[in-house]
């Protein structure tokens, strides 16, 4: 099994924000990247995306130009499983949904050479059971990055209930081979960040539904009131208010505590479609200017 110097090769699966920022950091680290997604156009716009972000960083001169070019080299972008075979390792960043990723583990447990490790970026799915899809389960592991993955100084690794300590040794400083700080979760529900983050944000949404306050306020209070960079509906709309419903629903099945209860108006823009930024609606509009959408 690969130690962390020793992973050169690194498939990621799925080319959206994730799945690109993840190939970047990989390939700025110094590894060769097989990008992976089925959709040739998210391929497209993840490497345009890549090299537009490299850029930036060579232009604040925060990498020389040689090592972004060269970083830019080191990515390949792939359509199939086949091609991740001599990976060393494997990030998933694919939809948060669990049988879909148990798929995927059994196809890359098929394909990818035995000692390769397989991780997983979920946000709250159980790593014990998507390990339980494959031959290898001491060698899966949760590697939650958070959004922006460039910018975002962190990674929650998450121990499944089979990992081994040599796969979360080579993990851990893998993860700080990329420039982040390492902090370790047990196999629970949410791990540690979403089960503290989600609640919050659900609790903003309750704020909003019950007519506390504007969600301008709610956020405004958050954001100088707490010191947080973004107010807990801003953020929301930043992950994905359909991601947040998913964790909340893990959280709540999960921990079977009400508390975790989404909120209605969480689950009536999840409905309507009104998924964030990338749709460019959720709690706000992101279509024109000033951005307002009635609650
Ligand atoms: N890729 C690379 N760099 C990026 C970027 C991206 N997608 N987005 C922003 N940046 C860089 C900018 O280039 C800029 O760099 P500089 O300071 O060197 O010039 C820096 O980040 C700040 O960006 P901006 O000036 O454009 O904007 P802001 O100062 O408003 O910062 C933000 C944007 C970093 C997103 C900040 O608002 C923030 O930290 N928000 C909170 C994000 C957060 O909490 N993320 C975690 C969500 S939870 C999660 O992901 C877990 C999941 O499981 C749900």
């Amino acid at each position: 099994m690969a130690t962390a110097g020793e992973i050169a090769a690194v498939g990621v699966i799925g080319a959206g924000q994730m799945g690109s920022g993840i190939a970047q950091l990989a390939a700025a680290a110094g590894c060769a990247v097989l990008l992976l997604d089925a959709d040739p156009a998210a391929l497209s716009r993840a490497a345009a995306s890549i090299s537009a972000s490299l850029r930036r960083l060579a232009a604040k001169g925060q990498l020389s130009k040689a090592a972004c070019e060269a970083s830019i080299k080191r990515i390949r972008c792939v359509s199939s499983v086949q091609e991740l075979r001599d990976a060393d390792l494997v990030i998933e960043a694919i939809v948060e949904n669990e049988d879909v990723k148990k798929k995927l583990f059994v196809q890359l447990d098929e394909t990818t050479k035995p000692s390769a490790i397989l991780a997983s970026n979920t946000s709250s799915i159980s790593i014990t059971r998507l390990a339980s899809a494959t031959k290898r389960p001491s060698q899966v592991i949760g590697m939650h990055f958070f959004n922006p993955p460039p910018v975002m100084k962190l990674i929650e690794i998450i121990r499944g209930a089979d990992t081994s300590d040599q796969v979360f040794a080579a993990v851990k400083s893998f993860s700080e081979r990329l420039g982040k700080t390492v902090i370790c979760s047990q196999d629970y529900p949410g791990f540690i960040v979403n089960r503290i983050l989600m609640p919050m944000i659900n609790e903003a949404f309750w704020a909003l539904y019950t007519g506390v306050a504007t969600k301008e306020d709610i956020d405004t209070g958050m954001k100088l009131g707490t010191n947080h960079p973004m107010g807990p509906l801003q953020l929301a709309d930043f992950i994905g208010l359909d991601v947040c419903l998913s964790v909340l629903r893990v959280l709540h099945n999960g921990l079977g505590d009400n508390k975790y209860s989404p909120c209605p108006l969480l689950v009536q823009y999840v409905d309507a479609g009104r998924l964030g930024r990338k749709r460019g609606v959720g709690v706000y509009s992101y279509r024109q200017k000033p951005s307002s959408v009635k609650p």
